[in-house]
């Protein structure tokens, strides 16, 4: 009490100060307020720490800590209110001070104190803001300015999710994701712990999960799924209990809950390989899986099984005494196996099961009620959606938003993680250049724009979106180093995304914050991903206009060296050193590349832009006719002149195998592709083909690809600026016989590719 008697005096005197807005308040996420006030505080090593219940002290040794580690000394620990050159905590007993939020602070920078004040999590907070306003060194003293931060989260969960199945993670790594996420007030640390590749979490009662389920001879190379290609190198690691319970003490001291995933019913071939005999076929190679995917090795619902997956997760919710929560998966099972078993059709028949999606429901449903009757709170991925959700069953959405809307809608709990904003496994930059990822885009602004409310919902109905969460799938991440990649910088633009105001989010202003943060994240040793020069982005020249490109380092002390003429550059190019004029001949293109490398000799990935100078095409009317074959289709003309139609909303690309059931392939013929693209905004568009002979892309009526009478496969591509709408597209492709092949794909320039067909139309 006698605490927030103080900081009320105290918010008094301040309010009586006028305040201006504050730009130079670095800090992300972007706080609710922040107003500057006259003055600077002086920070040195006679500062002294303000702290009288153990509550508060316990921020002064994390103060300490940062200190020490950053600059090497330690402030005194006084409990005495008195002194002119003060940090304070005070730890309010009472709610009412930030609007209530357990999470909130106030943090209050005056020329001799500095004042932390909240519930004992939002001193927390309060004091990562106050670490970002800290300089990366100083000698004996520096000044903070006066001023008053006063912050709350917009939602209770904000979430980062680290898949160590596919590659393990050593516990070090983990502690480090950990201590990053609290420094961006992320709460949640959501523990993908088993998987098809590797399971990683000791279970006392069944050693063989680890013993046999941690290890896999080898990993698939790259993307060779077909003809599989492995890298002959073996792969094994897992989390003793001990260990488990130190990252939990680890996380909880930075008020992060880990949120442990055991998936069921898929996803589980590393148990089966452990123990087949929880699987539905007694006499089948259950083996940890070496390649990526969906695979059809899933847990049989029997009363062994459920007898064991119950004994794994009383010992799981036994290492996670603080989480509310467990996650039991529930995505991609296949159902294959179920479908022959005697066991599963004689559970229908009990259980008055119309489909085997109705057993998965039950699979669900009896999990959660067993972890339910444990005091603990389910979570599952959207597919527990199927078949009926489970009663207090939260959804994480994870397949776009859809599941995320029908659960809040049904009055379930949901955490979005849709894969289009925040999968942090697809790519950030133009495939050609970024190291190898599981494809797709999601840029820094698209995860910077992510609402976790969509608008579908009413006010009601948004109440029980709990907040927001990345998932970091490690099947192309084989190193810490790789995970940080691709964590960083988008987990900041997450934290913002999941934090602060909807109002407030400005991408170009983030971006300038940013650019301060890079240094902490250099000083951490971070691998993230280093942004590029601002004027890398793809442009159309207006007539007579001539590209005036800044490429200026994005990153005080790092060095930007460029291309004009389409090679590859590297330390030994240009050095950039002052705007480039750029002309682009009428009708042509010039495609610039940047690199940058760091004061620490850190190079970054390559950056590609494209200028164009052409004509803008303009969209079509949408056609009235959009039935097969009358506006757009796909035509198959035999050497003797019959023609075969084929076309089907229901297949995305239209691939040589389906005219192979109509036509022997080896004989001279051709096809003909005619139909609309829908184009998602203006920009300039590439369209490729491979293919053996010839091939011709038209877009909007205008030939753009060429490949004619080229008998070896070869790629051709250009590019074309178009504006948002449906836009015509056509190909043809004539073999003159032998092995015929054709792809014809499209992409955002930079961005990844995506191919031609029936499905990829009316989107
Ligand atoms: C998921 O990405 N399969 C949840």
């Amino acid at each position: 009490m006698k605490y927030s008697l103080f900081a009320f005096a105290f918010c008094l005197v301040f309010a009586s100060m006028s305040f201006s807005q504050d730009t130079d308040m670095n800090i992300i996420p972007k706080p609710q307020s922040v107003t500057s006030a006259s003055g600077t505080f002086t920070l040195s090593n006679k500062t002294k720490i303000l702290a009288i219940s153990d509550a508060s002290r316990k921020f002064g040794v994390i103060l300490n800590a940062f200190l020490k580690r950053n600059y090497g000394f330690e402030l005194q620990t006084t409990s005495k209110p008195q002194g002119k050159n003060i940090i304070q905590f005070a730890v309010l007993e009472q709610e009412g001070f930030v609007g209530g939020a357990l999470d909130g602070y106030v943090l209050k920078v005056a020329p001799d104190l500095i004042q932390i004040s909240g519930r004992d999590r939002g001193v927390f907070y309060g004091l990562q803001s106050l670490f970002q306003l800290l300089p990366m060194t100083f000698d004996k003293e520096v000044k903070i300015s006066a001023g008053e931060i006063n912050d709350q989260p917009r939602f209770p969960y904000r979430g980062m999710h680290l898949d160590v199945g596919r590659h393990f993670m050593p516990v070090e790594f983990v502690k480090k994701y950990i201590d990053l996420m609290s420094q961006y007030k992320f709460n949640y640390f959501h523990w993908h712990l088993t998987e098809d590749q590797g399971w990683r979490i000791e279970i006392k009662k069944y050693p063989k999960l680890t013993e046999i389920g941690s290890k896999r001879p080898e990993t698939m190379k790259e993307k060779n799924f077909t003809p599989y290609v492995g890298d002959g190198v073996p792969h094994e690691g897992f989390y003793t209990q001990e260990q488990i319970r130190d990252v939990v003490a680890y996380a909880k001291a930075r008020y992060i809950t880990v949120i442990p995933e055991i998936e069921l019913p898929g996803h589980s071939s590393a148990a089966l390989a452990a123990y087949p005999e929880f699987g539905c076929k007694q006499d089948y190679k259950y083996k940890v899986q070496t390649t990526w995917g969906i695979f059809k090795e899933v847990y049989c619902p029997t009363e062994k099984t459920f007898g064991f997956l119950e004994d794994v997760l009383t010992e799981v919710i036994g290492l996670f005494p603080d989480s509310p929560y467990i996650h039991i998966g529930g995505d991609e099972v296949l159902k294959d196996m179920w479908k022959d078993s005697s066991e599963v059709k004689e559970l229908m028949t009990r259980e008055n099961l119309k489909d085997v999606t109705e057993v998965q429901s039950y699979f669900i449903r009896r999990m959660e009620k067993f972890i339910h009757s444990k005091g603990k709170t389910v979570i599952g991925w959207d597919e527990i959606l199927e078949g009926g959700l489970a009663p207090n069953a939260i959804v994480m959405s994870w397949r776009g938003i859809k599941g995320g809307i029908e659960a809040a809608k049904a009055h379930h709990d949901v955490i979005m993680t849709p894969t289009d904003s925040v999968y942090f496994d697809f790519g950030q930059g133009d495939p050609a250049y970024e190291p190898i990822n599981i494809g797709n885009y999601v840029s820094l602004e698209k995860v910077y724009n992510f609402d976790p409310v969509p608008k579908e919902l009413n006010a009601d109905e948004a109440k029980y979106i709990l907040g927001g969460q990345a998932n970091i799938w490690t099947e192309y991440m084989q190193t810490p180093e790789k995970v940080e990649y691709m964590a960083f910088p988008r987990m900041l633009a997450l934290s913002e995304a999941v934090w602060s105001k909807p109002d407030d989010k400005n991408f170009a202003d983030f971006s300038k914050r940013l650019v301060s943060r890079f240094a902490q994240l250099d000083k951490q040793n971070v691998n993230y991903r280093i942004p590029e020069p601002l004027d890398m982005t793809n442009k159309v020249l207006g007539e007579g206009e001539k590209a005036d490109l800044h490429l200026e380092p994005p990153i005080p002390g790092s060095r930007v060296f460029y291309t004009i003429d389409g090679s590859t550059p590297d330390e030994k190019s240009t050095p950039y050193t002052k705007p480039l004029q750029i002309d682009v001949p009428d009708n042509g293109r010039v495609d610039v590349k940047s690199v940058v490398m760091l004061s620490s000799g850190r190079k970054s990935s390559v950056y590609a832009a494209t200028l164009l100078r052409k004509t803008w095409h303009n969209p079509e009317p949408e056609p009235k006719d959009k039935r097969p074959g009358a506006t757009y289709g796909l035509a198959f003309t035999r050497a003797d002149g019959a023609i075969k139609s084929i076309v089907s909303g229901e297949s995305k690309v239209f691939g040589v195998q389906q005219f192979a059931r109509v036509y022997d392939l080896k004989q001279p013929f051709g096809v003909n592709f005619d139909g609309y693209i829908n184009i998602p905004a203006d920009g300039i568009y590439e369209f490729q083909v491979e293919s053996t002979w010839d091939a011709a892309i038209y877009v909007g009526g205008e030939k753009l690809v060429d490949s004619a009478g080229i008998k070896d496969r070869s790629i051709h591509a250009e590019v074309i600026p178009l504006k948002a709408g449906l836009h015509k597209i056509s190909f043809w492709y004539n073999s003159h016989g032998g092995e015929p092949f054709w792809r014809v794909r499209w992409a955002i320039k930079g961005q990844q590719w995506r191919n031609v067909g029936g499905g990829e139309l009316f989107h």
